[in-house]
């Protein structure tokens, strides 16, 4: 059968930059932009960016291009036969089930928040303390959890259920541009609050003295993870692209709109949460205890809240979508099964597999595995471990194994307009920078540094 293609260079665009702007962009960059010195920390950001995340994407989404598979039939047919290279295949399939079921959870959370900010269910809830008790309430119960787990699972489900064209290209094209929609409704509310410029100013004023090694690390380690890089997600995407597309600046607009809702996410929260005097350092709390009230106090904040909610459940959304393609493209190119009977197979096991990460916030609270509930464990071994070992020997695959003649022109392939120079600095990053830079992250995400 003849591999679906992308209708479009914008579909592919939307769909890779929808796997990469998620909960990342959404709650975590802001919390870190929060509690490692605002401006500063975005500076930091923004070089790791340049100089790991658009190299990295580029060699993912040039090798899933050019074998045109799934990433363990990806670096099966990219190396020779019999060659351990796809073991690295393997691994981004493990940190697929692995990251889907965790982050479903979270996914669900948001849903189910949405929910709870239709019923108005945060209206008599004036203090961040008696939001984290809702917060508890709901979390803590293993039914509310798990039944916006499957919830979230059916969604993607049925959207990956549809193919490439009709489910995942279509969903991003309706989902994309109202993603941007609402977080621009939501970004002008917040900076046009009385008293925002305080929130305003601790995001564009750099403070050199507040960059030491960890913000590095901590920058470096979130440009990875929002860029969905090292388990195959673009390599998956890739391989739904022609090759007389325009890799390079494909690359470059994902790579710009993600850092974009990441940058519009702290303007979208900080001027409201410094217009309404709340501490800007809450780390995870930020989103489920301190907005939920924030928007009590804002004009019009029950509409706002829905806004908001609903902008979290579609980032989350396309994100999951992208994870639940890549194992499901490995089920129907190497296990030769059909698409819809993989998605639904694979769909149940995530769902399951994800139970112990949502029971750790109730039944399972005090069950600990290493000192880590299941959902920091899970958590861990893919984001801390899987990710950054997948990013590493990517960037060896594609500088080393593939050599600079080959990788440079698969990457020059259909982009005439890519510079001699730009891809001469382009494989120097794939070569040393990248590989060294993650491993410091790496061996620091270990403990061993
Ligand atoms: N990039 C997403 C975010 O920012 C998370 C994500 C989706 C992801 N797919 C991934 C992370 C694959 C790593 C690998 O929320």
């Amino acid at each position: 059968m003849e591999r679906e293609r992308w209708s479009s260079r914008v579909g592919f665009i939307l769909a890779a930059a929808g796997s990469a702007i998620g909960l990342g962009n959404i709650w975590k960059f802001p919390y870190l932009v929060g509690e490692n010195g605002g401006a500063a920390f975005i500076l930091i950001y923004l070089i790791s960016v340049a100089l790991v995340g658009l190299p990295v994407v580029m060699a993912e989404i040039l090798m899933g291009r050019e074998a045109q598979r799934n990433p363990v039939g990806t670096f099966r047919i990219l190396s020779r036969t019999g060659s351990p290279w796809v073991i690295v295949g393997y691994m981004g399939i493990l940190a697929g089930f692995i990251i889907l079921s965790y982050y479903n959870i979270i996914a669900g959370w948001s849903f189910g928040y949405f929910i709870e900010a239709l019923r108005g269910a945060f209206s008599s809830i004036s203090s961040p303390d008696d939001a984290a008790r809702h917060f508890q309430l709901l979390s803590g119960n293993p039914l509310w959890t798990t039944l916006f787990h499957a919830i979230f699972m059916t969604f993607s489900m049925i959207i990956v259920y549809f193919g490439v064209k009709k489910g995942i290209e279509k969903a991003a094209k309706i989902m994309m541009p109202i993603l941007f929609l609402l977080i621009i409704i939501l970004v002008i509310r917040g900076v046009t609050l009385v008293g925002s410029k305080e929130g305003i100013n601790y995001l564009v004023k750099v403070d050199f003295g507040k960059i030491n090694g960890r913000t590095c690390l901590l920058a470096l380690g979130q440009a990875f993870f929002s860029l969905s890089l090292g388990m195959g997600v673009l390599m998956t995407y890739g391989s739904y692209m022609s090759k007389d597309e325009d890799l390079p600046s494909s690359a470059l607009n994902i790579v710009l709109l993600d850092t974009l809702v990441a940058i519009l996410a702290g303007f979208m929260i900080f001027p409201a949460l410094f217009a309404m005097r709340q501490e800007p350092n809450q780390g995870v709390a930020l989103i489920f205890y301190i907005l939920p009230v924030v928007f009590n106090t804002i004009p019009g904040g029950y509409l706002f809240r829905i806004i908001f909610f609903l902008l979290l459940s579609l980032a989350a959304l396309t994100s999951t979508i992208s994870l639940l393609e890549v194992i499901t493209s490995f089920a129907v190119d190497e296990l030769k099964a059909s698409r819809k009977k993989a998605v639904i197979i694979i769909g149940i096991i995530v769902f399951l597999l994800g139970i112990p990460s949502g029971f750790s916030f109730n039944v399972l609270k005090d069950f600990k595995i290493f000192g880590m509930s299941f959902f920091n464990l899970f958590d861990f071994i893919a984001a801390n471990i899987l990710l950054p070992t997948g990013g590493i020997l990517i960037a060896i695959f594609v500088g080393w194994y593939l050599g600079k003649r080959k990788a440079v022109e698969y990457v020059s392939q259909g982009a005439k307009n890519f510079p001699v120079i730009l891809a001469n600095i382009w494989i120097f990053l794939v070569k040393y920078v990248a590989p060294i830079l993650i491993l410091i992250v790496f061996l620091s995400c270990i403990g061993i540094i």
